[in-house]
């Protein structure tokens, strides 16, 4: 793995994936990160390319809350096209991963049935539904359960091994909202889950890819592990925010300069 530290650069490099060419597309210290539409960069990734998939896309919660009825399919067509939707970009990631590789995916209640019909749709084969316990109660309705938890799907191409036989299905580590250093991004995860993750599911220096990057945390995660990591996000100012973190987390003397700068009268 390259350890150098050197200055984001918009230029191809010799272990950049096909397609970095064009910018925006940023590469320094063991990170690429893209800034794209998550299908249409994935489609440029060579197949068997990474280690590992391990992503917290966008749960659609507004897919069965519209309650739009005036289609013919009714309320139910937003949820479809959403389920349309992870379909494609799963079958894609899939198509990227090594023989022996995992893609890791977090969900909800909500969003697990499109996971599960994915996994069918596109032949991926799931291997755990593991547990994310928050530590943190949230928010709900008058009708709902206060929420606790979220779901991690773990699918596994033929011979992938989890090396440490002891770890259960329940991860447990605390959310966010309640943490000093929220970057800002409302559904940032926590950097040690992910590191968790990532330690379980590839070797060191294995590549890590993220298509719905957010605020970087898989990226900060993959790097604290001594992994390398692809991401990509669609979003301007989460774009802008993930490569911010991930050159303070491959550089430490960039994070010194911006705290300096941010003294600055
Ligand atoms: C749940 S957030 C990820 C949060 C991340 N795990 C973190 O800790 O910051 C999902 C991200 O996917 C991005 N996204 C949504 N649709 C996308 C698309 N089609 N292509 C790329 N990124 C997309 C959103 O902008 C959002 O930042």
């Amino acid at each position: 793995m390259n350890k150098t530290l050197s200055k984001p650069e918009n230029v191809e490099q010799p272990d950049a994936a096909a397609g970095c060419s064009a910018p925006p597309c940023s590469v320094f210290a063991g990170v690429e990160l893209r800034k794209g539409d998550s299908i249409e960069v994935l489609q440029t990734i060579p197949a068997s390319h990474v280690d590992a998939v391990v992503t917290d896309p966008p749960y659609m919660i507004g897919a069965i809350s519209t309650g739009d009825s005036s289609s013919k399919a009714g309320s139910w067509v937003d949820l479809m096209n959403a389920s349309f939707w992870y379909r494609e970009w799963m079958g894609e990631c899939w198509r990227t991963i090594k023989p022996g590789g995992f893609m890791v995916i977090f969900s909800n209640w909500r969003s697990v049935p499109m996971l599960l019909k994915a996994c069918a749709d596109k032949k991926i084969p799931s291997t755990s539904l593991a547990v994310w316990d928050k530590d943190w109660i949230g928010p709900a309705g008058p009708s709902q359960l206060r929420p606790t938890y979220e779901m991690i799907l773990f699918c596994a191409k033929d011979g992938a091994k989890i090396d440490n036989r002891s770890r259960s299905d329940v991860f447990r580590h605390k959310w966010m909202a309640c943490h000093a250093g929220q970057s800002g991004h409302p559904a940032q995860k926590p950097v040690p889950l992910l590191k968790e993750l990532v330690e379980l599911v590839t070797k060191p220096e294995g590549l890590v890819l993220d298509p719905f990057t957010g605020s970087g945390t898989t990226g900060i995660a993959a790097l604290q592990a001594g992994r390398r990591f692809l991401g990509i996000e669609a979003d301007d100012q989460w774009h802008a925010l993930a490569l911010e973190r991930l050159q303070s987390a491959a550089d430490p003397m960039h994070a010194m300069q911006r705290q300096n700068d941010q003294a600055l009268p």
